[in-house]
Formats: structure tokens, C-alpha cells, sequence
């Protein structure tokens, strides 16, 4: 097969942001993007499906189509599986780990039928050549999810490996808002190289340091390794990619925790972003001043993800309702003209703020059931 042949992929990525995955998925090169809840089925050819790996910003990983076909019941499963000729795809020495995921699947247990296919991949090595793979459920080599519905079984190959919202800048812990997320709240809220970003509740610096990687011209995936990388089937090769042109930028953060400012910063380094690419300091949210703009009479972007929990020396039940009302009255006073977007999963954050919202767009981070709020300041 040559490698300019159209395949089919499929991109999971955070709910709600399946449109912008689709129009960022086309933007490099990708084509027949269908956007079904939860992720994009489109097509591309073998270079373009990698390069997707590294300039998506907002997929979580790229998963490449390698069989499909209609099944009855668990043995049909088993015998699909053994059809698929894994030995071309990986060698016996890769770690593997199988997932099943079930779309109104009538199967009785998805944990089944991921032990099923994981027997059937290590058969067919075994009688290829006498060995079989291992299996390493936390860093595998080699990721095979399953998708499964009423009368259908889809056998993916992972390209991506780890997921594509690590992208190896962050020093420690889990992200609180995964770095896909923060792309796409970006887009959504329309932000562009050009335009000032300022995050009065920066944390570990996630929107700041996606949105001046862009206008870096730095990539997504440059610090990522690729479960493509080790496929025999294919062009394992990672494409070069040009650092893209800088294009000018105003980013601003503060924090009240001093140790997350410094956090932000080596992420920000860490991030490829030189030492002054974003202004970082120590400040409450609720005495904050306007960074300076590009220019005059162009005011820029607030973007926050807030505390959401009892996590920051308040009870949020209790003190939540002051503590935004002086947020938002700070903001009324210095920042007219600019537009403030707030991720949250308060959904009367707008009475707390005395604020009316000019934009709601659903999202979910994770598991939370969240609103991205617009709001206007004048
Ligand atoms: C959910 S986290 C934001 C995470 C951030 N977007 C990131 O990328 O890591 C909320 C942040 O609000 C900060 N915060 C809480 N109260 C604050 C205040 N009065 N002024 C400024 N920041 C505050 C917390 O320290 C925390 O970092």
C-alpha cells in the first residue's frame, strides 16, 4: 500500500470541543471530518495522520483505523481479532495494552472482550513466530483500543502513545485543566496571536503557555514521543517540522500562590518559551491591573478557570459569593472594553459576579460537567 492513500482515523478529544477539533483536524490537511460526540472520524494519508500528532492542540490522541467488521457475540470477536495481522504492524518485543470502549454494545462485559482481543493479538504472534507480547497496562509500548457497538467491532492502532494533552512541559502533578481543554476554550473565545491574554488565576500557567506556544510558532507535539514511531507497517519516521513564524503577543498571569507562579514560569521555560514570553507574578485576583496591550484602544482577553473547590482557604459555599463579587467589581472598574471569559462549574458564578453573560457554551473538563461563560465588560 502506498503511503499518499487515504486511511481512516478517528480523534477523540474533551466534549464540547468537537467542532474546533474538526476545523483544526482540516487546517492540516485532513479531509471526509465528521464530528461525533466526543471526537472526529476524518481521513488523511499516512504523513498528514502524523502530522496531526504534532500541531493538533486539541485532540487527545490520533487513533488509526486498521479493521472493522460486523459481529455477533464474543467468538466472533476472538476470530476478528486473530484475522488482523498484528505481527506486520509491531514486533513480539513491544509491551501492549488493550481498551475496549462500548457504544450501546450487547456484549454482557467490555473487560471480557478487552482480554479476548488481547488473547487473540498474542495467538497469532504465537504462531508466527513462538512468542507473544507482554502486557503493560501503565506505559505500554503499544495501545489497541476496541470500539464496540450493537453489531459492530473497530480495532484501532494508537499513533499517539501517551496522550497528546501531555506535552511533556509540566514539572509535576496531574494538570487541572488538561492542556487540550485550554486550546480549545482559546479558540472558542476567538483568542488570536495579537490579541492580549490575561489569566488572573494562572495556576501552573495552562492557557498562557498554550496560547504563547501558538504565537511562538512552537508545536504541540514537539517534546512528545509517538506510538507511531515503533510501527513496522508504516513510515515510523517523525516528520521535521519548521519552528513556525513568531508572531507578536502580550501574556500576562498572576496568581496569589507564590509556588504556582514559580511553577508557571519553569513550565513556561520548560514549554520552549523564552524567559519574558509571559509576564508572570504574585497578585490577588481581586486587585489586579491591565497588563498593556498592543495597542492603545485594543484591549485583550481575561481567561480564567477558577477555584472550584474548597481547595483555596475559603469554603466556596460559603465565601464564593463575596470573593466574585469583588473579582468582578475590580474588573468593572480597570478593564472596560475587555472581555472575560470564565470556566467554571458554578452555574450562578454570573449572580455571584453581578455580570450578565453574553456567551454559555457547555464544555466538560474530564468528568465535570462545566459553562464556559462570556462576559462583556464595559
Ligand atoms: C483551578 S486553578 C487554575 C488552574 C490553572 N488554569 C492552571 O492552568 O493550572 C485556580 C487558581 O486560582 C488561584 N486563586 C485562588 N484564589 C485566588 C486569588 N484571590 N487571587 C488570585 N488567584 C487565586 C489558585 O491559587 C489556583 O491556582
Amino acid at each position: 500500500m502506498t503511503q499518499s492513500l487515504l486511511e481512516q482515523f478517528f480523534a477523540p478529544c474533551p466534549r464540547g470541543l468537537e467542532e474546533v477539533l474538526a476545523a483544526e483536524l482540516s487546517k492540516i490537511g485532513c479531509s471526509q471530518l465528521k464530528a461525533q460526540p466526543g471526537g472526529v472520524a476524518f481521513c488523511a494519508d499516512w504523513s498528514t495522520a502524523k502530522l496531526a500528532n504534532l500541531q493538533s492542540r486539541v485532540a487527545s490522541r490520533i487513533l488509526w483505523k486498521i479493521a472493522g467488521k460486523a459481529v455477533r457475540d464474543e467468538k466472533e470477536i476472538y476470530a476478528f481479532a486473530l484475522s488482523v495481522p498484528w505481527p506486520e504492524h509491531f514486533s513480539v518485543d513491544r509491551s501492549i495494552r488493550v481498551g475496549t470502549i462500548g457504544i450501546q454494545a450487547t456484549v454482557r462485559s467490555l473487560e471480557f472482550i478487552t482480554l479476548r482481543v488481547k488473547d487473540a493479538i498474542c495467538d497469532r504472534f504465537r504462531s508466527a513466530c513462538g512468542l507473544r507480547p507482554s502486557v503493560d497496562t501503565q506505559r505500554p509500548d503499544i495501545r489497541i483500543s476496541v470500539l464496540l457497538t450493537d453489531r459492530q467491532c473497530t480495532l484501532y492502532l494508537d499513533m499517539s502513545g501517551e496522550a497528546l494533552f501531555k506535552r511533556g512541559w509540566r514539572i509535576a502533578g496531574e494538570a487541572p485543566l488538561r492542556e487540550n481543554l485550554a486550546a480549545g476554550i482559546l479558540q472558542l473565545a476567538g483568542w488570536q496571536p495579537g490579541i492580549a491574554l490575561f489569566d488572573p488565576m494562572c495556576g501552573s500557567g495552562t492557557f498562557l503557555i498554550e496560547a504563547a506556544q501558538t504565537a511562538s510558532g512552537v508545536a504541540p507535539g514537539a517534546l512528545h514521543g509517538f506510538a507511531f514511531e515503533k510501527f513496522l507497517a508504516r513510515d515510523p519516521s517523525r516528520p521535521f517540522l519548521q519552528p513556525g513564524q513568531p508572531l507578536p503577543g502580550i501574556f500576562a498571569g498572576s496568581d496569589i500562590d507564590p509556588e504556582l507562579v514559580a511553577t508557571a514560569r519553569q513550565n513556561a521555560l520548560n514549554a520552549g518559551l523564552a524567559e519574558d514570553a509571559i509576564i508572570f507574578k504574585v497578585q490577588d485576583a481581586r486587585e489586579v491591573d491591565p497588563p498593556c496591550v498592543l495597542a492603545p484602544g485594543q484591549p485583550g482577553i481575561i481567561l480564567i478557570n477558577p477555584p472550584y473547590e474548597e481547595r483555596i482557604g475559603f469554603s466556596y459555599a460559603k465565601d464564593a459569593g463575596v470573593f466574585f463579587d469583588a473579582f468582578a467589581a475590580n474588573l468593572k472598574r480597570k478593564f472596560a472594553g475587555w472581555t472575560l471569559y470564565v470556566l467554571t462549574t458554578d452555574k450562578s458564578l454570573q449572580q455571584k459576579m453581578r455580570l450578565k453573560p453574553a456567551r454559555r457554551i457547555p464544555l466538560f473538563n474530564g468528568p465535570l460537567d462545566c459553562r464556559l461563560y462570556r462576559f462583556d465588560l464595559r
